[in-house]
């Protein structure tokens, strides 16, 4: 056995024996940088935006140069060459009602009956969907984003507001995966109040709703 076929079967026993162990530890990386290395060499340029939090919906559109975000209580638009430039911000917070009744329900006004954003697709060629927690009320909406990347464009379309119920979550912590297939959304959720049900459903589309059985 050559060289090279010994040093690739030292690092497959070695890998071997680690799993043997239960210790599979993923490999470091080669090249570590903290956030304040990266700031200190200006290569880094950070967006926040005010009054909100929790940026968990990231969506790239290479198409429009945008990078759409979701967090709480707002979608935002960013460029993608630049993000400090000509960022968009949309605002869409829970009715106050839905607001009231989450905190009758016990949760917290201040922190959790919020509508936070938690899905982000590329539905068409002019519209996201979006769908948040809506202060435990899940929801959905569609995005105008527009044609083309000179006019940007952020504007939630009131016409067509979506019941979110197994598509977003009910609560802030909990997370969602899903996949939009043609019209229709898949979408892994816990689909009740108290986060024990978790299931995969189908919704949007022209065939009828459909979830995996609890
Ligand atoms: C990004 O845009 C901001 C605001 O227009 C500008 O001040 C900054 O110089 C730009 N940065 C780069 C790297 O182009
Ligand atoms: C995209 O979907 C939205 C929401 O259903 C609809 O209003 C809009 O007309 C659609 N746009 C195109 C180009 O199909």
């Amino acid at each position: 056995m050559g060289r090279a076929g010994a040093a690739a079967v030292i690092p497959g026993l070695a890998l071997l024996w680690a799993v043997g162990l239960g210790s599979a530890a993923p490999s470091p990386p080669r090249l570590r940088l903290s956030f304040q290395e990266l700031q200190a060499w200006h290569g880094l340029q950070t967006f926040s935006l005010e009054r909100t939090c929790c940026y968990q919906a990231l969506l790239v559109d290479e198409e429009r140069g945008r990078l759409f975000v979701g967090a709480e209580n707002h979608v935002a638009s960013l460029n993608l060459d630049n993000i400090s430039k000509r960022a968009k911000k949309l605002a869409w917070p829970a009715p106050v009602e839905w607001r009231e009744e989450c905190n009758w329900a016990g949760k917290d006004i201040g922190t959790e009956c919020m509508n936070f954003v938690k899905l982000l697709h590329a539905y068409n060629r002019t519209h996201l969907l979006a769908c948040g927690t809506g202060a435990f009320h899940p929801t959905c909406a569609f995005v105008e984003v527009g044609h083309r990347a000179e006019e940007p464009v952020l504007r939630l379309d009131p016409g067509r507001i979506e019941d979110g119920k197994g598509k977003s979550p009910y609560d802030p912590r909990h997370r969602a995966a899903s996949v939009l297939v043609g019209e229709e959304l898949y979408s892994g959720v816990a689909a009740d109040l108290m986060g024990r049900d978790f299931t995969i459903f189908r919704s949007l589309g022209q065939r009828p709703s459909l979830r995996t059985e609890p």
